[in-house]
C-alpha cells in the first residue's frame, strides 16, 4: 500500500535486509522498525527531547479534548478531513503523533517521518501496522520518487526548517495529480516583538537538548503560578505575558484542566525557546508560493495558529 522507498543517488527502490534497508552502496539503518535515512544529530534534536518528554500531553486522547481534530479539520477543510479513509497521507514532522492520532482515526494511511528521534515516541504511541508506517528523514530530501501520496499534511513544521519555500515546494512534489497539500505557517505578530521569548530563546536554543529542558522547566515553574492565578483577568495575562515567556492557554483553551493546562504550558514553552529556525510569513507570501508552484483550488487565510493554507495539484 504505501511507497516504497527510494534511492535517488542510485535511482532504486531500497530492499529491505535484516535490519538495514539497502539500495546499490548505500545502507539505512531499521531501527526499532524504523528507517533512519538522517541521524539525531541536526538543528531538531531539541524537539526530539521535547517529543520524548511529553509524548501524550497534547493528544486529544489523552486531554479527553477535539483541540486537535478541530485544529485539523479547519486546516484541512471539511470536504478533505471528511474523505481521508484510505487515503495516502504523508505527514511531514509528526512529532509525537497528536495529528497522527486524528489521521489514524479517520481511516487514512498514514506514513509518518521526523527530522528528530520524536519518531520513536511517535511509535509508542501509534504503533506500526499495515496503516501506520514511520521513517525518520528530512522533508528536503525524502526517500521517495515524486508524486506518491494523495494528501500532504504538515502542521506546525514549515516554520522550523531552515527555508520555508523550500520546504512547501518539496512537500508540494509528493502530491499526487489531483491530491492536496495542507499546511500551517506562523505568521507575524505584534506579541513576537514586544515578548521576551527571543531573548530568553537566545540562549536556551543554544544549551544541549536536556538542560533547554530543565531550563525551560524552570522557568515555566517560577511563571506559570501567576498564569493561573491570574486566568480570568486578560488585562492582568496581557500584562504578564509581557515580562513572562510561559504558554498560557487558559484563554484560548479553557477546557483543559490545570494539571493539562501547565503540561501544555511546559511543552510549549519549550518548543518556543529552543526551536533553532522560527520564521514568520505574511499570508500573501504563502498564497504566492502556492501559486508558483502550481497549486489550484488554493486556500490561504490567518488564523489562530498563523495561516491555515492547503491546495490541491
Ligand atoms: C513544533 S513540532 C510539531 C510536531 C507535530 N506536527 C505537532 O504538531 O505536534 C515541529 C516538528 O518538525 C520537525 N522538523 C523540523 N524540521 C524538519 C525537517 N526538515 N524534516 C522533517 N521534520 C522536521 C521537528 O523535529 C519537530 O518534531
Amino acid at each position: 500500500m504505501f511507497p516504497e522507498y527510494y534511492s535517488k543517488n542510485s535511482k532504486q527502490n531500497f530492499i529491505r535486509l535484516n535490519d538495514s534497508l539497502i539500495a546499490n552502496n548505500e545502507t539505512v539503518k531499521v531501527i526499532n522498525e524504523i528507517p533512519r535515512f538522517v541521524n539525531d544529530d541536526n538543528y531538531a534534536s531539541a524537539f526530539g527531547e521535547q517529543w520524548k518528554l511529553y509524548r501524550l500531553t497534547q493528544l486529544d486522547s489523552y486531554t479527553k479534548s477535539t483541540i486537535t481534530y478541530d485544529r485539523m479539520k479547519r486546516c484541512m477543510g471539511k470536504k478533505i478531513f471528511e474523505s481521508l479513509r484510505n487515503k495516502l497521507v504523508l505527514e511531514a514532522g509528526c512529532g509525537a503523533g497528536r495529528f497522527t492520532e486524528i489521521l489514524l482515526n479517520q481511516g487514512a494511511y498514514v506514513s509518518s517521518f521526523d527530522l528528530s528521534n520524536a519518531v520513536d515516541a511517535n511509535v509508542i504511541n501509534f504503533p506500526i501496522n499495515e496503516r501506520h508506517r514511520v521513517f525518520q528523514a528530512d522533508i528536503n530530501d525524502l526517500p521517495f520518487q515524486d508524486e506518491q501520496y494523495d494528501i500532504v499534511l504538515s502542521m506546525g513544521v514549515i516554520q522550523h526548517t531552515p527555508n520555508p519555500e523550500e520546504t512547501i515546494s518539496n512537500l508540494f512534489k509528493q502530491v499526487k495529480p489531483g491530491g492536496w497539500l495542507v499546511l500551517d505557517h506562523y505568521t507575524y505578530r505584534l506579541s513576537h516583538y514586544t515578548k521576551t521569548t527571543e531573548l530568553f530563546r537566545f540562549f536556551l536554543k543554544r544549551m544541549e537538548p536536556h538542560k533547554g529542558l530543565i531550563a525551560t522547566a524552570q522557568i515555566t515553574n517560577f511563571f506559570f503560578p501567576f498564569h493561573k492565578a491570574f486566568r480570568k483577568f486578560y488585562l492582568l495575562q496581557s500584562i504578564l505575558s509581557r515580562i513572562s515567556p510561559v504558554h498560557s492557554y487558559y484563554f484560548a483553551y479553557p477546557q483543559l484542566s490545570h494539571e493539562d493546562q501547565y503540561k501544555w504550558a511546559l511543552l510549549d514553552t519549550h518548543d518556543s525557546l529552543t526551536d533553532w529556525y522560527k520564521h514568520l510569513r505574511f499570508k500573501g507570501q504563502i498564497l504566492k508560493l502556492l501559486r508558483s508552484i502550481g497549486g489550484k483550488e488554493i486556500y490561504c487565510e490567518y488564523s489562530s495558529h498563523g495561516i491555515d493554507a492547503r491546495c490541491k495539484k
